[in-house]
């Protein structure tokens, strides 16, 4: 059997949602990770530092008394965030970061902002007093073909914040092209990225494999095979560029496989078996604590963590459940079609 022991991961970009899919499906990232960044957009948002303050407190409670776990939270930027109120709910700890959703660009993002002009002054503030800007980077123009859209928003959009503000600290989150790969590579210090499980294991034609496979959709959507190759190299060559986002995303199993499928991967469970094989497969295990346990980390000033966790490769490909349920409705839970060997000895 072999086995390695690294720091304890942190999952820099969590959906928990609330109520009764927050309380099933917390315990599934607090189990393996110390730290992760909770999105806001639940509906209505996570708007300003009360709100914030309270859904922490509603996640506090559903952490199982066994793990300890800190969520860093975020706001959801508009075009009507107030600076002043921002800089103060940052100054008083209540939000660790923001998060800009192109309006319209993926669930719950109607809210988002639809002219980057209009928030210019906020993220000046931002990028002086410190505070990590995290991006949903896709333009929502209908008319731009759905596998351009991540590529055409670095051009249009990120290319002209980083311009006008180099200092602000910048997370690209699940990035999905060589394109994203190329231009967070070639950037000064404060642009990062983040990158999925599902983007790490899967291609486009794992949404149609026999028939449309609404499991698979996610936002971005999952790109060609070369552009995953470049994501496994980002991943798996230690830049401490690139770290894990798992963009871990409950739905209902009914809500997925509707007439309009909602976008989205659960993949709490598993993420971490995935990332090991990916990483073994690829001979990268040595860079494997890099990107799930330090680099992230790194790129947003915090401490390493203390704690260690081992990871145990078997001989045999590995059981694995298929759905959470809450309340009678299930959640299906994220495993790509290749054997998984690796688990989380816990
Ligand atoms: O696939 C996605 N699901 N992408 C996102 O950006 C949002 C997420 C969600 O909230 O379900
Ligand atoms: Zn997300």
């Amino acid at each position: 059997m072999e086995e390695i022991e690294v720091i304890k991961p942190d999952d820099w970009h969590v959906h928990f949602r609330d109520n009764e899919v927050m309380k099933a499906v917390v315990p599934e990232t607090t189990r393996h990770f110390a730290r992760s960044i909770v999105m806001p957009n639940l509906i209505p948002p996570i708007l300003n530092a009360k709100q914030a303050i309270e859904y922490k407190k509603r996640i506090e409670k559903a952490i199982p008394p066994t793990d300890s776990f800190e969520p860093l939270m975020t706001i959801y930027l508009t075009e009507q965030t107030n600076k002043e109120d921002l800089k103060s709910a940052y100054n008083i700890g209540a939000v660790f970061a923001v998060k800009l959703y192109p309006a319209g660009a993926t669930t719950n993002s109607d809210s988002g902002v639809k002219d980057i002009t209009k928030i210019m002054p906020v993220l000046e503030m931002m990028g002086d007093i410190g505070i990590p800007l995290l991006i949903h980077g896709e333009v929502t123009d209908q008319n731009i073909d759905i596998f351009d859209r991540e590529k055409v928003f670095i051009d249009q959009k990120l290319d002209f914040i980083r311009r006008e503000i180099p200092n602000l600290k910048i997370t690209l989150e699940h990035i999905t092209t060589k394109d994203a790969t190329l231009y967070v590579k070639e950037s000064n210090k404060n642009l990062a990225a983040s990158i999925t499980p599902h983007h790490l294991a899967l291609n486009r034609n794992a949404l149609f494999v026999g028939g449309v496979r609404p499991h698979n959709y996610c936002l971005p959507i999952l790109k060609r095979e070369n552009h995953r190759q470049y994501l496994i190299n980002a991943a798996t060559s230690g830049n401490p560029k690139f770290f894990l986002g798992t963009d871990t995303a409950p739905h209902f199993v009914h809500d997925k496989e509707s007439e309009c499928g909602c976008a989205g991967v659960f993949n709490a469970t598993y993420c971490l078996s995935i990332i090991a094989q990916l990483f073994d497969n690829k001979g990268a295990l040595l860079q494997l604590e890099n990107f799930i346990s330090t680099n992230g980390a790194r790129h947003y000033n915090l401490n390493l963590n203390k704690e260690k966790i081992k990871l145990i490769k078997s001989t045999q490909a590995l059981p694995f459940r298929d759905h959470l349920d809450v309340e009678g409705h299930k959640i299906k839970i994220f495993k790509p079609d290749f054997p998984l060997f690796w688990t989380v000895d816990k």
